[in-house]
């Protein structure tokens, strides 16, 4: 299987160029929306063979389940792939985006299962109630099912489904342990219909709402684990009622560039799918926008690796003033720096509280660049940052030193490539704390975010040491991120073993003779063949 799906759900560059070559943008925007009409008329010819269409617009199955872009990218590529559904790219396209309007998700809905979506790398597994983790997420995140709506029967026929088309089931589930079958006959889809049921007030209210225009100017900030925070502005066009064009100026803490531009889809009245570059590089963008149209954020990956990829928040430029972040968000006592504070309407003077001297270098349409001086005995803890009448806590830390660091993900999982497969790479960053003394002399820790470390392996056990798993596993680079090796027999190994591998990730901070050590557990295990749109 070879999904293909995240460049097929966001609109390629091609696609929007044709579609401007024939309808007037300005004028498109304005129109009804045409592809619902398109939508429609492609079910019928596609779909209502097999699916009766017995009400107007209501398909048998189609019409009993709401789910995202995704989802239906992934139910369609089933029928394109087991009952011989034959569609061009385009057909597909407009079918999905008509499902994702018409039987979609309401914002409210999306929340538990969005970190899918955003392809987010070794997220915990999500907390459902039942016995669904044991029942439902040992083969697939439990995502999948949090991002489907449908009534009882429909889920009573999604097992059936599995069972028809995996006969195996019960084994590859590991599920002996369990009596898989009873439960899931019985109990279960009434009890999935209860927590995900088809007819909710979200998607009722949500579907009659009018939809946000996500055009104008906006204030970006982010962070890429690995490389550090990011700030800027985009400019987002509409090219149609659901086609944005966006423009990136962005910058790295270190002031490098960090630009980029990107073509979108927004389904469902809030889901943002965009392809594009950001510093040079092809990625998606997987956002979603506040019910108001007043913020976009969500993450954004890179093309074929969407284990590597940032957080991405944007505000509009026009609105309140708003201290939004600072960057870097902590400063060593006696120390100067160049920092960054991200914020709209950002007018009078600065003060970053008691230790410390600002002064203001540039004002930006993103906010301000300050010179910053720290004391040496400034006191460490959490500063309040002002700018004129508006102010935020708990942005911005002084400290002396790194008392502890906390390496994230504390478990990761990295994946061999070989061939023509990728490996699964993962990506490390060391999250420093300095503990602070309170008023009756509590110690509590202060955060200071993502710290520049010395990164190692070491053998996870005795086991992992005796095989060299650190020799042969792959290779961890400076900025965290760990590369592994080829897939398949590996003949310089004990037994030809694969490169597999259990290994304790270490950053090591050093400040004079002292040094502070972080530890996570990575696991290198065998190739991902598959890459389904929600895993
Ligand atoms: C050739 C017959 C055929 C055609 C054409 C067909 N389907 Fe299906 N569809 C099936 C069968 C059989 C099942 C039940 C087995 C399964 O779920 O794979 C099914 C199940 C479904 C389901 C419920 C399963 C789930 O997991 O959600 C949906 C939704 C669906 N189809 C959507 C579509 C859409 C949309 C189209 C048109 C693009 C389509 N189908 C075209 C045969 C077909
Ligand atoms: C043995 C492994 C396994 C178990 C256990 C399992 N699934 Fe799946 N599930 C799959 C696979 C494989 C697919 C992808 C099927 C496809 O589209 O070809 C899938 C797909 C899905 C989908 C998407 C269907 C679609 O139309 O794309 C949903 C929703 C889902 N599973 C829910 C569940 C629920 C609910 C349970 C528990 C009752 C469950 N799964 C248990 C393997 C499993």
């Amino acid at each position: 299987m070879h999904w293909r799906v995240s460049s097929l759900i966001s609109c390629g560059v091609a696609a929007v160029a044709a579609l401007l070559g024939t309808v007037d943008a300005a004028h498109a925007a304005m129109m009804p929306p045409a592809p619902a009409r398109a939508g429609l008329t492609a079910v019928q010819a596609h779909c209502s063979a097999c699916h009766r269409e017995t009400a107007p617009g209501h398909f048998d199955r189609i019409s009993e389940e709401r789910k995202t872009p995704e989802g239906w990218a992934m139910t369609i590529f089933r029928m394109q792939n087991v009952h011989g559904v034959r569609l061009t790219q385009k057909q597909l396209r407009t079918i999905i985006r008509y499902l994702s309007d018409v039987q979609g998700l309401a914002p409210s809905e999306i929340r538990a299962g969005r970190f899918a979506l955003e392809r987010r790398p070794n997220h915990p597994i999500l907390k459902l109630p039942y016995n669904l983790p044991v029942m439902c997420g040992r083969c697939h995140s439990l995502a999948r099912v949090a991002l489907t709506r449908q009534p009882a029967s429909e889920w009573r026929k999604l097992i059936n489904f599995h069972v028809g088309q995996f006969p195996f089931l019960e084994y590859q589930d590991g599920s002996r342990d369990i009596r898989w079958w009873k439960i899931a006959s019985t109990q279960l889809p009434a009890e999935l219909a209860k927590l995900f049921p088809l007819h909710s007030a979200a998607w009722r209210q949500w579907r009659n709402r009018p939809r946000a225009d996500l055009a104008g100017e906006w204030i970006v900030h982010g962070d890429t684990p690995g490389r550090g925070d990011y700030y800027g502005t985009a400019l987002i066009k509409r090219k149609s009622w659901d086609r944005y064009g966006a423009r990136y100026v962005l910058h790295y803490a270190n002031g490098a560039a960090f630009d980029g531009s990107s073509d979108a889809i927004v389904y469902t009245g809030f889901q943002w799918r965009g392809t594009g570059t950001l510093g040079g590089k092809s990625v998606h963008e997987v956002y979603f926008a506040s019910a108001n149209g007043a913020r976009i954020g969500g993450r954004w990956f890179l093309d074929g690796h969407a284990e590597i990829g940032g957080d991405w928040d944007a505000a509009r430029i026009a609105g309140a003033a708003k201290v939004m972040a600072v960057i870097p968000g902590a400063l060593k006592a006696g120390t100067r720096q160049r920092v960054i504070v991200v914020g709209r309407g950002l007018r009078g003077g600065v003060d970053l509280g008691p230790g410390t001297t600002a002064r203001i270098v540039a004002r930006r349409p993103y906010g301000l660049i300050l010179s910053v001086r720290v004391n040496a005995h400034a006191a460490p803890g959490y500063r309040t940052v002002r700018v004129g009448g508006v102010w935020k806590s708990d942005l911005l830390a002084v400290y002396r030193r790194v008392e502890r660091l906390e390496v994230q993900p504390a478990f990761a999982i990295a994946r061999l490539g070989g061939g023509t497969l990728a490996p699964v790479d993962a990506q490390f960053q060391a999250i420093g704390y300095t503990n602070v003394v309170g008023a009756h002399g509590k110690v509590s820790a202060v955060r200071l975010g993502a710290m520049p470390v010395t990164w190692s392996v070491e053998p996870f056990n005795a086991e992992a040491a005796k095989r060299e798993d650190v020799r042969f596993a792959g290779t961890l680079n400076q900025d965290g991120l760990f590369l592994p090796a080829e897939g398949g027999p590996d003949p310089k190994r004990r037994f030809s073993a694969d490169n597999t591998g259990d290994l304790y990730v270490v950053a090591t901070r050093k400040t004079g003779k002292t040094a502070v050590v972080g530890k996570a557990h990575l696991i290198v295990t065998v190739q991902r063949w598959i890459h389904p749109p929600i895993y």
